[in-house]
């Protein structure tokens, strides 16, 4: 286990995620109805957002997950008053007295996630600098942060690498700049626009990630007072403006944790209805679903994934930036793909090195073949590299139990997904990672009729 990992345990710990495990009793399909709040993925950034307002944010439908505790305490030493409002899910965000946080205190965030990135921009316009410590996250490939560097130096700020972090200032404030990113990063989109909106001029930004969490998070900028307009050609415009207001939003569902019980109604032969799921961000998803001959029916209130009662059919699957297939559905579905008869093959664009999950798979009786190639598509920008980035799953394949560790927030949630599907008793380790992501999993689990034990 190397000291990054060491480091987000530490971290993980004192945000209350624990190192548990869960003991499963497999091989009964999940039948009943669950509901998914906020995104993850859209949450955590709207709550930095609230540092950029002079007034209180009301941010609704934020689910109880560690990643979210994380950027709490980032926030909270940061000055912003964090409580909770009136209806279960809501925070409001008080950024009326934002300080200097002391290093101590931000160093203890260390490794917990890669939000803290986006620290940045809000506490450079509020501060005049940022301490940013050695971030965490996923270990499902390099991760590196080159892309906000160098988006925050065009705005002007300097960046000085620390051993514990990077310190930012904005000697002589921030400007509007030119920005093309060389790969429509999620991250680098958000953290240009959480930069641009109170940068002084006009920003231009290229080749933007335009997925449906960023478009929500525009739109919580706008009610903020930020002027944005999404231009045809992944092209995002900022016109900065000089003071920003607080927000009142609920946020978008999530989408990754709709597709992972999708998934899994799937590979145990379920009826999982996913309340909060819409359809309109789902549609790629639910296109392959369909492909594997899942079985959906959309609702106003939500979305029913069921098992067809007949052989799953293999796919082609390549993940993308949206409105592509996301890397975060691949690694739950997976596990469906187990037992569709034939073989389906994932050629992974987005990430490097997000395979690792499918060892423990085949211990427990998979057949799944990575390969360095680019299989079944276009070829990636892996390809050349070296790294195993397309999987070969031949099905299908009876899931034996096993004893599992997880070994990230998906890949973590596929073991689980095993772990039920596979006759027999299995035990998966180390779930307080799938805390991060899912709220309240394990009560969701009972409410679909699994049989388990948390340690
Ligand atoms: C976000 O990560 C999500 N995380 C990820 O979800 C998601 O998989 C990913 O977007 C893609 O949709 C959060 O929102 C917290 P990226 P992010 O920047 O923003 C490379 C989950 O399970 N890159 O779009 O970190 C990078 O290495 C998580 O919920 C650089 O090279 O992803 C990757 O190959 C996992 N340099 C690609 O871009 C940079 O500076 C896309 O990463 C930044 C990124």
């Amino acid at each position: 286990m190397n000291s990054l990992v060491t480091d987000a345990q530490k971290a993980g710990e004192r945000v209350g995620l624990t190192f548990d495990r869960i003991t499963i009793e497999g091989g009964v399909p999940l039948r009943g109805r669950i509901e998914v709040r906020g995104a993850k993925n859209l949450v955590t950034k709207a709550m930095v957002a609230s540092l950029l307002g002079e007034t209180s944010s009301l941010l609704r439908g934020v689910p109880d997950i560690s990643d979210v505790r994380v950027v709490r305490g980032l926030l909270e030493v940061h000055g912003v008053k964090v409580t909770e409002g009136t209806e279960p899910g809501d925070l409001i965000l008080d950024p009326s007295n934002v300080v200097t946080a002391h290093m101590a205190d931000i160093d203890a965030h260390a490794g917990s996630s890669r939000i803290p990135i986006l620290f940045c921009g809000p506490l450079l316009h509020q501060l005049g600098e940022a301490f940013i410590p050695d971030l965490g996250g996923c270990r499902i490939g390099d991760r590196p942060i080159d892309f906000h560097l160098d988006a925050l130096r065009q705005f002007g700020a300097v960046v000085d690498k620390l051993p514990s972090g990077i310190r930012i200032t904005a000697p002589n404030g921030l400007h509007g700049a030119n920005i093309e990113l060389p790969y429509p990063s999620v991250g680098a989109t958000e953290q240009v626009l959480l930069t641009a909106t109170r940068a002084e001029g006009i920003t231009e930004l290229r080749n933007a990630a335009i997925e449906p969490e960023i478009m929500d998070l525009i739109a919580i900028l706008q009610k903020m007072g930020a002027i944005i307009s999404v231009e045809p050609n992944r092209v995002i415009l900022i016109e900065g403006v000089e003071k920003l207001e607080g927000y009142t939003h609920r946020a978008i569902f999530d989408r990754n944790e709709a597709a992972s019980w999708a998934s899994a109604a799937l590979a145990t032969g379920g009826d999982v209805f996913v309340g909060g799921a819409k359809q309109e961000h789902m549609m790629t998803f639910l296109n392959i679903f369909r492909k594997v001959g899942g079985k959906f029916d959309i609702y106003e209130d939500g979305i029913r994934f069921y098992h067809p009662g007949c052989a799953l059919k293999p796919v082609v699957i390549e993940t993308d930036v949206h409105p592509g297939f996301m890397t975060d559905w691949q690694q739950p579905l997976v596990v469906a793909l187990t037992q569709a008869t034939g073989l389906s093959i994932v050629h992974e664009t987005v990430y490097e090195n997000r395979f690792g999950f499918t060892d423990a798979l085949v211990g427990m009786g998979a057949n799944i073949q990575v390969y360095k190639e680019c299989l079944g598509g276009r070829p990636c920008r892996f390809g050349q590299r070296n790294f195993l980035h397309s999987a070969v799953i031949s099905g299908p394949t009876p899931l034996e139990a096993a004893e599992i560790e997880v070994p990230d927030l998906r890949g973590g949630f596929s073991h689980l997904i095993a772990a039920l599907a596979a006759k027999g008793t299995s035990t998966v380790r180390g779930i307080g990672l799938i805390d991060r992501g899912y709220e309240h999993f394990t009560d969701k689990l009972t409410a679909l009729g699994a049989e388990f034990s948390r340690d």
